[in-house]
């Protein structure tokens, strides 16, 4: 076995340096169980950042499966296969009643690509519309409509066809308080009469329902509602990217566009789909599908291959079986309370729903000042006390919080209890 020094060594010597490391002192993980991660000299980490293992690290019941479809068979969908038909049904029977057809594909990034490119054959424009700081992925097309990306280092702003409402954050956004979902829905109605003035088509609204990187930003009530309705009146394409929040995480319902009270024209998944295999989808309605059957072929040579499939359908079972979603919003509820017990001057804002938390931090209670560097040394801090979490958010001042959804109470108040002695010794 390669030691730490070696493994730096040859990660240096062959792996692109634009893969980045958690961590000041990046972790060695050699084993992985339900929610705990094993590093090589034995340690046990707490895992409360992982929302790809949703049914917990190396699950007995998907490495079964996926060995059992890998001894039998593995081919792609050019021909007909039950596997594949069997997950199609039991996913879309898990969303509302006219999202019922599916692509299948290989990550999230591949989902979002194919949804827009959807919205664009059928719409006829590009014109695309996003929230501030939203991230869908990392190809070209997705840096393109990602501002997360394409404003942050490295990044050359939006191409013109793409339109960025200002982060519906009522926390430190442009408005702020409770009672801004007009303001932020006025700034959609701009963009959409801009997007008319110059004669061209809205193409997509593509939006997760409650942000991810953008900093775990729960969207105003009812802000989704007005804009999905003000989009699919001009003719445009509603995308709700379900790649961090889907299956169950939400525990109130098991998909985060459920918490707006909306239903988008296109969902992409991924992430927690395969459990840490790669499978992702688009899901749509057949009208959709069918005005996107223009002659060209969609075709993939990994995605819905009948081992994805079978490992996509024990991810469903398993989080019925296992009542994960009910656990989400038992411990999710839970976890948030026990935070805003904590009293510390760095905490500016503690939100989230189910199991998908974020903690601001700023340094000012009146300029709301981000504390970025505060928030990156609570992080290392954390994983020496053996819980992994992440920061994220356009500042990297918000501690993020969303592990397997099998997490406990006691992973809970290990969690809150660590991180109020990390708050009150070090700041
Ligand atoms: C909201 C969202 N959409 C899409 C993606 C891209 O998914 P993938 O990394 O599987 O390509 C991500 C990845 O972090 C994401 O957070």
């Amino acid at each position: 076995m390669l030691n730490r020094n070696e493994i730096f060594k040859l990660r240096k010597a062959h792996l692109a340096p634009s893969l980045s490391m958690s961590y000041n002192t990046p972790l060695h993980i050699v084993k992985g169980f339900g929610q705990y991660l094993y590093d090589s000299e034995g340690n046990r980490y707490l895992d409360a950042v992982n929302n790809i293992q949703h049914v917990g690290h190396s699950h007995p019941k998907i490495a079964k499966v996926a060995e059992k479809q890998f001894r039998k068979l593995n081919t792609n969908t050019r021909y007909i296969d039950e596997k594949i038909v069997k997950y199609a049904k039991a996913l879309t029977d898990k969303l509302p009643e006219n999202l019922d057809v599916c692509f299948f594909t290989n990550s999230g990034s591949e989902a979002n690509d194919l949804a827009l490119r959807i919205a664009r054959t059928i719409t006829n424009s590009n014109q695309t519309i996003v929230l501030g700081a939203g991230y869908h992925g990392n190809l070209s097309s997705l840096v393109d409509i990602s501002p997360y990306k394409h404003e942050g280092p490295g990044g050359a702003g939006a191409p013109d066809f793409v339109h960025t409402i200002p982060r519906p954050d009522k926390f430190r956004g442009k408005y702020r308080g409770d009672n801004t979902v007009d303001a932020y829905v006025s700034e959609v109605i701009k963009i959409i009469d801009n997007i008319k003035q110059n004669k061209k088509n809205v193409s997509a609204f593509m939006v997760e329902s409650l942000m991810g990187c953008g900093g775990q930003i729960v969207l105003p009530e009812s802000f989704l509602k007005k804009t999905f309705k003000l989009i699919n009146d001009v003719g445009g394409i509603n995308i709700a990217d379900e790649v961090q929040i889907g299956f169950g995480r939400m525990g109130s319902s098991f998909w985060g566009f459920e918490t707006c009270d909306v239903i988008p024209d296109i969902v992409t998944l991924g992430k927690s789909m395969g459990n840490g295999h790669p499978i992702a989808a688009v899901v749509t309605t057949k009208e959709i599908a069918d005005k996107f059957n223009n002659g060209m072929e969609y075709f993939n040579s990994f995605g819905g291959n009948p081992v994805s499939c079978s490992i996509g359908n024990e991810v469903l079972n398993i989080i019925e079986d296992e009542d994960l979603q009910k656990n989400a919003l038992e411990v999710g509820s839970y976890l948030i309370t026990q935070l805003r017990t904590l009293d510390h001057p760095l905490i500016g804002d503690i939100r989230g729903i189910g199991l998908f938390v974020g903690i601001e931090l700023i340094k000012n209670k009146e300029l709301l000042s981000p504390a970025t560097s505060e928030a990156k040394l609570i992080e290392n801090h954390m994983k020496d006390h053996g819980i992994l979490i992440s920061t994220d958010g356009p500042d990297h001042n918000v501690l993020k919080i969303k592990p397997p959804m099998i997490f406990n109470h006691e992973n809970a108040d290990e969690l809150v209890y660590n991180l109020s002695s990390i708050l009150n010794k070090n700041f």
